[in-house]
């Protein structure tokens, strides 16, 4: 299979894309469809992105052929979670014009913010773009963004445990997903530091 960059550019937002247009379908292209849709196209990114955090814990871990797997695919899954996101925000700009009473410009500012890193690792998640970042500012950009998602997609998902309008199953399982990829990085860490420390 390739591995090149734009096959992954076109695998999230074609992915995302169809999630997105099967929930119009099923639901009505108001309103409540592109909730829904909103719903679809973050779950997408969300199965991407969920990759590329536990790639390299995991196979700090493990050392298997699937995780040494994900380790050399985590740029290409990263490019499809950025690409996936990008239809999101097409559905966020479709819904704002069916009720803009629902979003005020103040609505946009974190999550607009959060956009903004996530073009920048997008934007850098190519060979050329990578090298030409001075010093370590790669690995700041992509660590602490990563951190940054991690903490919205948990976010949304105990503001859905909490929400009676949403299913409470599916934000537990999604919480809980975040979670132990959280959970895993910080046990590699400290042993990690334990080791470094035993040196
Ligand atoms: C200006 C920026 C953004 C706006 C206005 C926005 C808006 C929305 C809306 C209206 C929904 C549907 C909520 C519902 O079903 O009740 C949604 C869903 C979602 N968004 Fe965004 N979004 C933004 C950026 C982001 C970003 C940057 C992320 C993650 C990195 C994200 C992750 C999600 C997730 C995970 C869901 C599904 C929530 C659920 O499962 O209930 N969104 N978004």
């Amino acid at each position: 299979m390739t591995r090149h960059p734009l096959a992954f550019v076109i695998l999230g937002a074609a992915l995302s894309a169809a999630a997105g247009l099967l929930m119009l379908r099923m639901f009505g292209d108001g309103a409540v469809g592109t909730g829904w849709a909103l719903d679809a196209t973050a779950r997408v990114s969300f199965a991407f992105w969920l990759l590329t955090f536990i790639a390299r814990p995991l196979n700090a871990v493990s050392r298997s052929d699937f995780s040494k797997a994900l380790v050399a695919w985590r740029r290409q899954f990263g490019i499809a979670f950025a690409s996936a996101h990008i239809v999101h925000a097409w559905f966020i700009v479709q819904i704002a014009a069916l009720v803009p009473a629902d979003f005020p410009p103040a609505r946009f500012v974190p999550g607009g913010i959060v956009y903004l890193v996530i073009l920048m690792m997008f934007a850098t998640s190519f060979n050329r773009t990578a090298k030409a970042m001075p010093g370590r500012s790669w690995q700041y950009l992509h660590r602490s963004g990563q951190w940054l998602i991690a903490l919205v997609f948990l976010n949304s998902s105990l503001q859905g445990i909490f929400n009676p309008d949403h299913n409470r199953l599916t934000h537990v399982v999604l919480a809980a997903l975040i979670l132990a990829g959280v959970g895993l990085r910080a046990y590699v860490w400290q042993r990690q530091r334990n080791r470094r420390q035993a040196a």
